[in-house]
């Protein structure tokens, strides 16, 4: 571990979070200085650089490439829970799925995004639900896409392997031994008829998106508040093209909302709010 602290040049600061907010959209502003000490430590020390502020040097003086990546990825933050601000999956099993159920009963089919998905506890949380509460979907063809910039975060993911207190956050104990198995080191791995609905895959949400499925549901939970506004409007966009029609959904997360983007249509249930195409 490097520990070292000493002053950063507020100009290569500035210079690279602007990398980090032109290549991940993240904006990070002078209260954020200390995450530089916290999160590039482990670079510093792997890549062997004098300290952070010749690998700031080195950042905002070179082209893009792996070392960047690995930085810009530190500056995320990837903190989630299983069923996360527990309201809006209340809202997904009283009111949405069964909504949706009704509407796709012909096609027999369900399309889920968790876009920005981190280590996977929200795709699994729906996967949860949807195995609790919804037996008539047997048969169906239900795919869940989770999808982030963070390569290491979906490695985690797509293993489908927590430790106790990740476990122990949003499932109660006969969540877990229903849908876990203990391993012999402590660890608990999901079941893998869960695992097997949630198809994981790295994608930036600023760049170009790969061509995807038009989704049923798609949540967008706590990641369009590191964006600036420009940032967040063109992705908002970007979103409503994905919904399969008028009667599909998009959720955000407690604290964000898009009230500035007139082509969607807001509906208040309970303490959330959920978008649909007018
Ligand atoms: C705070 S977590 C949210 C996880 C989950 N949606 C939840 O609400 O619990 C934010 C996630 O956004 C991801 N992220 C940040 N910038 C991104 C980008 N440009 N494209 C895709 N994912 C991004 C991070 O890697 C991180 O895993």
């Amino acid at each position: 571990m490097n520990l070292d602290s000493s002053p950063l040049d507020q100009t290569d600061v500035e210079g690279f979070f602007s990398l980090v907010e032109k290549n991940i959209g993240v904006a990070l502003d002078a209260s954020k200085v200390y995450l530089i000490h916290s999160r590039l430590s482990s670079i510093v020390t792997e890549h062997r650089f004098a300290g952070h502020s010749a690998l700031l040097r080195f950042l905002i003086t070179n082209p893009v490439g792996e070392i960047h990546w690995q930085a810009f990825e530190a500056m995320t933050t990837n903190e989630t829970s299983f069923f996360r601000d527990i309201h809006p999956f209340e809202i997904l099993k009283t009111t949405i799925f069964p909504d949706l159920i009704h509407k796709r009963k012909d096609s027999r089919e369900l399309n889920i995004w968790s876009a920005a998905s981190s280590t996977g506890q929200e795709p699994y949380s729906i996967a949860i639900l949807l195995r609790e509460h919804f037996p008539e979907l047997t048969g169906w063809k239900i795919r869940i896409l989770a999808t982030d910039i963070s390569e290491q975060a979906l490695e985690k993911a797509s293993l489908g392997i927590y430790n106790q207190t990740e476990i122990q956050r949003g499932l109660s104990e006969a969540q877990i031994q229903r849908h876990f198995k203990k391993l012999p080191n402590g660890y608990y791995e999901i079941n893998p008829d869960l695992r097997s609905i949630v198809q994981f895959k790295q994608m930036n949400l600023i760049q170009d998106w790969p061509l995807m499925a038009k989704f049923d549901l798609i949540l967008i939970r706590n990641v369009l508040i590191y964006f600036n506004q420009v940032t967040k409007s063109q992705i908002v966009k970007r979103l409503y093209t994905q919904l399969l029609d008028s009667s599909s959904y998009l959720i955000l997360g407690s604290s964000e909302s898009i009230l500035f983007d007139q082509t969607y249509k807001i509906v208040q249930l309970d303490r959330v709010s959920y978008y649909q195409k007018r």
